[in-house]
């Protein structure tokens, strides 16, 4: 039995992953038809949620008949994710996902998404503050594996209770190739 927390997923759950203009209600509707045990939003900007922006406060919308689903969000400030993850757990999630795998470039060049593990000492205080801070389950999903092990520093985050994967190529631009123009390589 596959649990996170308290929830209970059955023996071999079938997760629908966050994506950004993808996984919105409407096709959440579709796919927890189509069988989804657990869905996630698409990723959440907390810089978003926490100056109330409309699109980012819109996509907090949840709905019973979705349950268990889980709110991601994403940003590369301490304090900025620590409220944001207070905002998303008001919505009601069951589970609250911290996104540390997104490698496009206006995210991972400002330090959030995959961009927060050049600094892993930032990320695993960033989780620790995120799960002090809110009662339901927190999970990350950071880049690939690949990616991970190769951090020298790489420690897991404490307190986290499950991590999935970006399985692709998702290295994070080091800072210096963070210029204006898009860094080669990256997605
Ligand atoms: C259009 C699109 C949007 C995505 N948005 C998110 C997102 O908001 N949060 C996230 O954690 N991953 C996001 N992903 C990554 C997926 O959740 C998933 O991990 C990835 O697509 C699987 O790896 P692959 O694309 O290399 O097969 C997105 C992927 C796509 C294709």
């Amino acid at each position: 039995m596959v649990k996170i927390g308290n929830l209970a997923l059955g023996d071999f759950p079938l997760l629908l992953a966050p994506m950004e203009d993808v996984s919105d209600p409407p096709f959440r509707a579709v796919c927890k038809q189509e069988g989804a045990d657990l869905m996630y939003t698409e990723f959440i900007s907390s810089e978003g949620l926490i100056r109330d922006a409309a699109k980012s406060v819109q996509k907090l919308d949840i709905y019973d008949y979705e349950r268990p689903i889980g709110i991601q969000i994403f940003g590369s400030e301490i304090e900025s994710m620590r409220q944001a993850a207070e905002i998303a757990e008001a919505a009601g999630p069951d589970i609250l996902d911290i996104n540390y795998g997104c490698p496009v470039h206006k995210v991972a060049c400002k330090g959030a998404g995959a961009g927060i593990l050049l600094d892993i000492d930032k990320m695993v205080s960033m989780t620790a503050e995120i799960v002090k801070q809110v009662k339901i389950p927190v999970t990350v999903k950071p880049a690939s594996a690949g990616t991970i092990t190769a951090s020298a520093s790489w420690r897991w985050p404490k307190g986290c209770r499950m991590s999935a994967y970006r399985p692709s190529a998702s290295m994070p631009a080091p800072a210096s190739r963070c210029t204006r123009e898009r860094p080669t390589g990256l997605t």
